[in-house]
C-alpha cells in the first residue's frame, strides 16, 4: 500500500518524529501550564489536579494516546539514529555532517534515553502516587528531596538540549525553512527551551531550597 510505504520511507519516517515530536511538545505546554499553577498556591494546583481527575475516562484516553506517541517517537527515532550511523560509515555521509554538527543533533539518542529515565521515575512518583494523599502534597514532599529535586533540574536541562535541536528539526521537516524567518525560528528554537527549564526548573527550586516549605 502506497501509504506503508510513504510511512517507512526516509522522509515518511521523519515526519513521523515532526509529528510525534509536534504532540509532545503540545502535550508540554499543557503540562506546563497546568503545572505553573503550583507558584498560585496548594489550593489552587490542588483544585486543577482534581479538576482533571474528574474526567476519568479522558485521562485514560489521553495518557494511552499519550504512551503511543511516546513509542513511535522512541522507535522511529532509534531506527533513524542506527540508519544515520550506518550511512555515515559510507563514503556518501558529506550532508549529514553540513546539517548536523552541534552538540544538541549529535547527543539526540543520548539526552532523549535520558529523558526516558526521568520520566520512568516521574511517572513512578506523581501518576502511581498513593491515591489517599492529595498530589499537592505528593508534589511538595518528593520535591522538597534535594537531590530528588536535583534530579529534576539536571533532567530539565537535557531536556532543554534535546527540544533545542528537535523543534528546529520539526520545523525543517514540516518545511519552514525561509531566509526572511530563519533568524525567528533560530530564537524560538532557543527561547521555548529556555522558557520550559525556566517553569520547570523554576518549580523543583522552589521546593528543593525551602521556599514551598508552607506550601
Ligand atoms: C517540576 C516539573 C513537573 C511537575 C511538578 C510535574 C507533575 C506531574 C504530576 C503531578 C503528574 C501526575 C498527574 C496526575 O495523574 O495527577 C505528572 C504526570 C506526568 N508528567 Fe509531569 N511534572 C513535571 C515535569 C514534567 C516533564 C518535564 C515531563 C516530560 C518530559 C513530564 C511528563 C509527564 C507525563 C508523561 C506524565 C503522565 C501523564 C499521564 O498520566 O497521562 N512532566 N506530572
Amino acid at each position: 500500500m502506497w501509504f506503508v510505504r510513504f510511512l517507512t520511507s526516509s522522509i515518511g519516517k521523519k515526519l513521523i518524529m515532526a509529528t510525534t515530536g509536534l504532540l509532545l511538545f503540545l502535550f508540554l505546554c499543557t503540562h506546563l501550564a497546568g503545572n505553573a499553577t503550583i507558584f498560585m498556591g496548594s489550593d489552587v494546583f490542588q483544585g486543577y489536579a482534581d479538576e482533571l481527575h474528574s474526567h476519568p475516562l479522558i485521562v485514560l484516553v489521553v495518557s494511552a494516546i499519550l504512551l503511543l506517541i511516546f513509542l513511535a517517537h522512541i522507535v522511529v527515532g532509534l531506527y533513524l539514529f542506527y540508519q544515520n550511523r550506518e550511512e555515515s560509515h559510507s563514503r556518501y555521509a558529506v550532508y549529514d555532517r553540513v546539517v548536523k554538527n552541534s552538540f544538541a543533533s549529535q547527543t539526540m539518542p543520548y539526552t532523549g534515553a535520558l529523558i526516558l529515565i526521568f520520566l520512568l521515575v516521574h511517572i513512578t512518583s506523581f501518576t502511581f502516587a498513593p491515591e489517599d494523599i492529595l498530589i499537592s502534597v505528593t508534589v511538595r514532599d518528593r520535591l522538597s528531596d534535594f537531590f530528588y529535586a536535583l534530579f529534576y533540574i539536571v533532567s530539565f536541562i537535557i531536556l532543554a538540549i534535546h527540544l533545542s535541536h528537535g523543534f528546529w528539526s520539526m520545523l525543517q521537516t514540516f518545511g519552514l525553512n525561509h531566509p526572511r524567518y530563519n533568524t525567528l525560528i533560530a530564537r524560538l528554537t532557543i527561547a521555548f527551551p529556555l522558557f520550559f527549564l525556566l517553569i520547570f526548573g523554576g518549580i523543583a527550586f522552589y521546593f528543593m531550597t525551602g521556599l514551598g516549605a508552607s506550601y
